[in-house]
């Protein structure tokens, strides 16, 4: 594949003019033109379903920062909400799912047939895509089975405490429930590609709370399942997968998978997953979100640190989990530019 971005060159092995930039969480309450927007539609599921709106706040974060990619605007419970399980989310309080909790629950969710809330997702890719600067990708993305059963099994924000002691016992409707939510997710995933979806990104944010034992069963095969289904139609397609919180489980979870690139949690060295790694396969991440919110050169040796140790070429910067409300916009312009000043100075 012959492009000029810089995302899809490192996913596919190629050199990237430059190292791609982009930041989980990036278009957020941090802005305060996303604010702004999601005051006038009234609650974020609202925003989330309004393609002009949810385009805009998608481009916002490029329109300010150097960025090399754009993420959808929307959520990884857009899915259980196709699905049929009712959604809301309160002001600082996170999301409310209805909850399963039998195999009767499992029987109810829909799995096939049309699915307003993706349609409305699929015009918001394909604004975006339309919209976008040479040079800047589209990234399309799903929640990874285990993390979004873990909201369907609790309702909400909590420990996961009982979607784990579920996971061990594995009785026959947690596996029939996986099973929907990875044949769902692969409908909505292709149907973003189709509007125009570069990348796909699948988030296990939760993935860590797993003892080793149970992550080939539910985080390693589900993933697996959804890259195999999307890559059925669309062959070779490029991967990121963010199991947060393994550490150096990392490249077993690559070679499984398939991924083009790892996305890594903070508090892990870099150079050494990659190191694990196929060799073609990159590495994402991983600043600490909360250096965005201390002094600048603090800040900057964080940046520095992460760099000096990875080569553009394997590498998609990225920060090891979402950005924090608190942080400042300007914040974020002293990360691109070090990281900018620190790949030009090498050449
Ligand atoms: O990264 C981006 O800019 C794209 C948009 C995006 C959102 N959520 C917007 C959002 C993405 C990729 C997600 C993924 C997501 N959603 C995950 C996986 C990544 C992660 O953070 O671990 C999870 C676990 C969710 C579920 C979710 N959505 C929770 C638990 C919450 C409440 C916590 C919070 O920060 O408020 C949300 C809400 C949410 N999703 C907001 C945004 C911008 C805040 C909503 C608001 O404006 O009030």
């Amino acid at each position: 594949m012959n492009t000029s971005k810089a995302l899809i060159n490192v996913l596919t092995g190629q050199m990237p003019e430059r190292r791609p930039i982009w930041l989980m969480r990036q278009a957020g309450r941090y802005l305060p033109e996303y604010r702004e927007l999601r005051r006038k539609a009234g609650s974020f599921l609202d925003l989330c379903y309004a393609p002009e709106w949810a385009a805009e706040v998608t481009l916002q974060p490029l329109r300010r920062f150097d960025l090399d990619a754009a993420i959808l605007f929307s959520d990884i419970l857009v899915v259980p909400h196709a699905m049929g399980l009712d959604l809301s989310f309160f002001e600082n309080e996170g999301p409310r799912l209805q909850t399963v909790s039998d195999a009767a629950g499992v029987g109810a969710l829909k799995t096939s047939g049309a699915f307003e809330q993706f349609d409305r997702v699929a015009e918001t890719v394909g604004r975006v895509a339309g919209a976008l600067d040479q040079g800047r990708a589209l990234i399309g993305f799903c929640g990874a089975p285990w993390t979004v059963a873990s909201y369907m099994i609790e309702g909400g924000s909590s420990d996961r405490g009982t979607a784990r002691s579920i996971a061990v016992e594995n009785p026959r409707w947690y596996a029939d429930m996986i099973e929907k939510i990875v044949d769902v997710s692969v409908i909505y995933l292709k149907q973003q590609i189709q509007s125009g979806a570069e990348v796909i990104q699948i988030f296990d944010s939760w993935a860590g709370d797993l003892p080793p034992e149970l992550l080939d069963r539910c985080v390693i095969e589900p993933i697996s399942k959804i890259v195999v289904g999307v890559r059925s139609e669309y062959p070779g397609f490029p991967v990121i997968v963010f199991a947060r919180g393994v550490g150096g489980d990392h490249p077993r979870i690559a070679k499984a998978t398939g991924a083009n690139a790892v996305s890594v949690e903070q508090g892990v060295r870099l150079s050494g997953i990659l190191s694990g790694l196929e060799p073609g396969v990159a590495v994402q991440g991983n600043l600490d979100p909360g250096m965005l919110v201390q002094a600048r050169p603090v800040l900057i040796d964080a940046v520095l640190g992460i760099v000096n140790e990875v080569p553009m070429q394997s590498h998609i910067f990225n920060l090891g989990h979402g950005i924090m409300q608190q942080t400042e916009p300007e914040a974020v312009e002293v990360l691109v530019n070090a990281v900018r000043a620190f790949d030009q100075g090498k050449d």
